[in-house]
């Protein structure tokens, strides 16, 4: 069967970490996708700048919409990050006929309610499993594996660098601005940190969560959001002095007058499994009627665990080029005109 060609934009952390996987895991991703898949074009913006993977075989370029329009692309990998560019270049590659899958959390969660419906008219998928909590497959979770349930609620640690920057303070005596500094470094930070350490991130991802899990429309702009930017080495001890671990936590749940969605620092007791969640990575309790509590675990952030959940996108939309674009598992859980606006218990 014909090769699927991937037009590849961005080949930064995460762009690099997908051409690194698909090179190294590249017999068993062909079978499991059932045709060969390779990346022929990737868009950067300076050409050269030295790249964390081989480029060979790959055509570099910096006019992303180059890589969109060309022909011969059929599966276009968004990983330039960002609102602007990102949203022309998604809707471009859609109106085209072309699936997407991206890890941008900030694109999907201002922007998911026009994509997917676009998506949905040019019977096409976008996939967007790295977006939240990196390589933990949490979409999945909830929008597949959690299907027959009513979730009650969710709560969890879903900003790596944030979580990091908490437990360098704590374990290694580092103060904020090295521990952020170390987060940039290991590519774990957005490109703008203020979004990490001031709960934008965590509220893009949390807006995702809580339409797939409750069927309501992506609400960014309600979610209550506070970052950590106002922690101190001494509220971390105070804390511990009480039993107690300050986690940045985003919470969405249903009460009496809606759902409640809000990021912010939480103390938590030292007992409970999120306390000991440290470093990068993240966790999520779910819960759920019928099975009760459930806790998913992993790495939040960085090169390899990303590029894990973009390349299963990857192979999950092949695997859906095969058959029918349009019997696939809806974008955010719920069936397009399911989605209903129940109030949102956030920001007033
Ligand atoms: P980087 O900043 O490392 O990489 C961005 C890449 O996009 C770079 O290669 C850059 O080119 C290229 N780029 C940016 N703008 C343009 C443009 N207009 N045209 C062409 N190329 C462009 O970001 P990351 O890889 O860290 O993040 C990418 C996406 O993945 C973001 O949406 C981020 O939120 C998300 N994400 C990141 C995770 C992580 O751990 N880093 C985890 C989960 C999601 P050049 O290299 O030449 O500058
Ligand atoms: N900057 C994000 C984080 C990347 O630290 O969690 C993963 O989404």
């Amino acid at each position: 069967m014909k090769p699927v060609n991937v037009g590849l934009l961005g080949l930064g952390t995460v762009g690099a970490g997908t051409v690194n996987l698909l090179a190294h895991n590249a017999k068993e991703i062909g079978r499991r996708a059932g045709r060969v898949v390779r990346i022929t074009h990737a868009a950067v913006q300076n050409l050269d700048k030295p790249r964390e993977c081989p480029t060979d075989g790959i055509t570099l370029t910096t006019d992303p919409f180059a890589v969109v329009n060309d022909p011969d692309i059929d599966v276009v990998l968004e990983l330039i990050g960002g609102e602007d560019d990102a949203y022309k270049l998604v809707m471009a590659a859609i109106e085209q006929g072309k699936h997407v899958v991206t890890a941008n959390k900030h694109l999907i969660a201002l922007h998911g309610n026009e994509i997917f419906a676009a998506a949905d008219k040019h019977d096409v998928v976008v996939t967007f499993e790295a977006a939240v909590a990196g390589g933990i497959p949490i979409i999945k979770a909830i929008r597949e594996g959690l299907a027959a349930n009513h979730i009650e609620w969710l709560a969890g640690i879903i900003n790596g660098t944030g979580n990091f920057i908490l437990s360098q303070m704590k374990f290694e005596g580092a103060d904020f601005a090295e521990a952020l500094a170390e987060a940039q470094a290991l590519g774990y930070a957005e490109a703008d940190p203020t979004f990490d350490v001031d709960g934008i991130d965590a509220a893009h991802k949390l807006a995702i969560l809580g339409s797939i899990a409750f069927g309501i429309p992506l609400s960014f702009d309600r979610i209550y959001t506070q970052g950590i930017r106002g922690i101190h080495a001494d509220d971390i001890a105070y804390a511990e002095e009480m039993g107690y671990r300050i986690k940045h936590l985003g919470i969405a749940r249903r009460n009496d007058g809606g759902i409640e969605l809000r990021v912010h620092p939480t103390l938590v007791s030292e007992k409970a499994l999120l306390a000991n969640v440290e470093g990068e990575k993240n966790a999520v309790m779910v819960y759920g009627d019928a099975v009760g509590p459930t806790v998913y675990y992993g790495a939040g952030a960085g090169a390899g665990p990303t590029a894990s959940a973009v390349v299963a996108d990857l192979i999950d939309t092949v695997r859906i080029m095969s058959v029918d674009p349009t019997g696939r598992v809806p974008h955010l859980a719920f069936q397009p005109d399911q989605i209903t606006d129940t109030p949102i218990l956030g920001n007033e």
